[in-house]
């Protein structure tokens, strides 16, 4: 195709995603604020956009009719424009169905294989396809010839097919972020091949692990008969063919390191912790996460009152902090989830605590990112154990914000994280036991092992930056 190149990849492009980079609410004063959306996809992708122009389009969630002109473009970021943003509207009954819908009990568990908390509705199919279309004619419209598009995540399985049967030569790229399940759990899909049809549209599609895009590949082989599958290769020809490609996503190492360095550790402690128990010889282990049943939040806390149980040592001087979002609330899962974790804190602090200690400081608090840092930077030892996640760039984060020379990380080896950084004390998500003695191993390392155990991390934690992510994309394509 005609695209010229700046760097690596393309010098415009169309990024097509159900989250906003930019999120438009109304604020108390009936103005418009439009606020960065931190998030994985976003950090990496906005610095790609701002270098190169194009345009993104995103669900326009928060107050759609804001700031926007008839063809629901607006420029972002607002205080330098550098690209497009297009903000697709979608009805209360789409959003029911696609998001909370298909995408959220469909998608989500089956890629997270939780199958049991699969539950598709005939609605939910429907706003499914009819969105992914929707989008599919918004990209249409707006990319100019020659210029690649790139789809991201779950919420858009379907669109790119939509969009190669009105551009037969467009460059298509799709990223997957969250796991691939095994060819035995996607069979419990009930549009396994609609699904695989629509993201063969694509020309390379990428996934964080090896692992993810071999069992892609597995079920491709297993549920489409008419295509051929090179597995060693990882290309399928099914119309046309397509890269099949593991590329894992990373951060932005330089701009995290420079925000822990900027944070006040001790008024990041004193404002978590509150004055009266910021007390600086406090140890400190810390979560991060949203408040998403894949994170194992619950196995981790009852593994923290096994460790006070036993060490009586570790009864108020050390202190585990949990930082929670809330998240995707319309589903009596995640509403569910959340009471269940609230109630694990409670019963641990009730337990243990005493008047000037309290084990578990559960915050839903909204931290800058700085303060996110500042954080990051003050634990000993981060906790990360989901029982499934795509990547987890909270794993990431935290060795990169440990700017002192500290900090040891417990990693799910369920996590895609764990095929990427060395250094982390892996553990089994579900064993409670095992996540006790690691915790406990993590914060007794000595000195020696906990420098060179951070060293390597942060090693894994550059090569894997984010900035090589969309030049390993765009490499792989032909
Ligand atoms: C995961 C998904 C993202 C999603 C994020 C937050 O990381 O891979 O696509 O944006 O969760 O979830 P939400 O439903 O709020 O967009």
């Amino acid at each position: 195709s005609g695209e010229r190149t700046v760097g690596a990849g393309p010098a415009s492009l169309v990024v097509v995603s159900n989250r906003e980079p930019y999120s438009h609410e109304r604020g108390a004063d009936g103005e418009t604020q439009v606020q960065f959306a931190t998030g994985g996809l976003t950090s990496a992708l906005d610095p790609v956009m701002r270098e190169r122009g194009g345009t993104w389009v995103a669900w326009a969630s928060g107050d759609a009719d804001m700031a926007v002109a008839d063809d629901g473009v607006v420029e972002v970021p607002p205080s330098d424009p550098a690209y497009r943003l297009k903000r697709l509207p979608l009805s209360d009954e789409a959003v029911e169905g696609y998001y909370y819908g298909y995408a959220n009990q469909v998608l989500w568990p089956l890629c997270h294989e939780d199958t049991g908390r699969m539950w598709a509705e005939p609605s939910f199919w429907e706003q499914y396809r009819a969105v992914n279309e929707q989008f599919a004619a918004a990209v249409s419209e707006v990319a100019d010839d020659g210029e690649p598009i790139w789809f991201q995540d779950y919420h858009l399985a379907l669109a790119p097919r939509r969009v190669r049967d009105r551009r037969p030569d467009a460059t298509l790229h799709h990223f997957w972020h969250i796991p691939w399940p095994a060819p035995s759990v996607f069979r419990h899909c009930p549009h396994g091949t609609a699904i695989l049809d629509g993201l063969l549209a694509c020309d390379v599609i990428g996934f964080h692990t090896l692992a993810y895009a071999e069992r892609f590949l597995g079920c491709v082989d297993d549920v489409l008969p008419d295509a051929s599958v090179e597995t060693g290769d990882g290309v399928v020809r099914y119309d046309d063919e397509t890269r099949v490609v593991a590329n894992p996503l990373g951060i932005d190492a330089d701009a995290v390191r420079a925000r822990a360095r900027a944070a006040d550790t001790t008024a990041v402690r004193r404002s978590v912790l509150g004055d009266s128990r910021s007390d600086p010889s406090i140890r400190l282990a810390l979560g991060v996460e949203r408040l998403d049943y894949s994170k194992g939040i619950p196995e981790r806390i009852e593994a923290l009152a096994h460790l006070w149980e036993r060490r009586a040592a570790l009864r108020g001087t050390f202190t585990y902090v949990q930082k929670a979002s809330r998240t995707r609330e319309g589903i009596a899962a995640y509403r569910r989830y959340r009471r269940d974790v609230l109630d694990a804190v409670e019963r641990v602090n009730d337990r243990f605590g005493t008047a000037d200690w309290q084990p578990v400081v559960y915050t839903e608090a909204n931290l800058s990112g700085e303060s996110l840092a500042g954080l990051y930077r003050a634990a000993d030892v981060a906790v990360v154990t989901p029982h499934r996640d795509g990547m987890n760039l909270v794993a990431h984060e935290y060795p990169a914000a440990c700017v002192d020379g500290g900090g040891a990380l417990v990693l799910s080896d369920l996590a895609g994280a764990a095929s990427h950084l060395d250094g982390a004390l892996t553990v089994n998500p579900h064993d409670i036991g095992g996540i006790a003695d690691v915790i406990e191993r993590a914060l007794e390392l000595d000195a020696p092992e906990r420098a060179e155990r951070l060293r390597s991390l942060r090693e894994s934690v550059e090569r894997l930056d984010s900035r090589h992510w969309v030049a390993r994309q765009f490499g792989a394509g032909k």
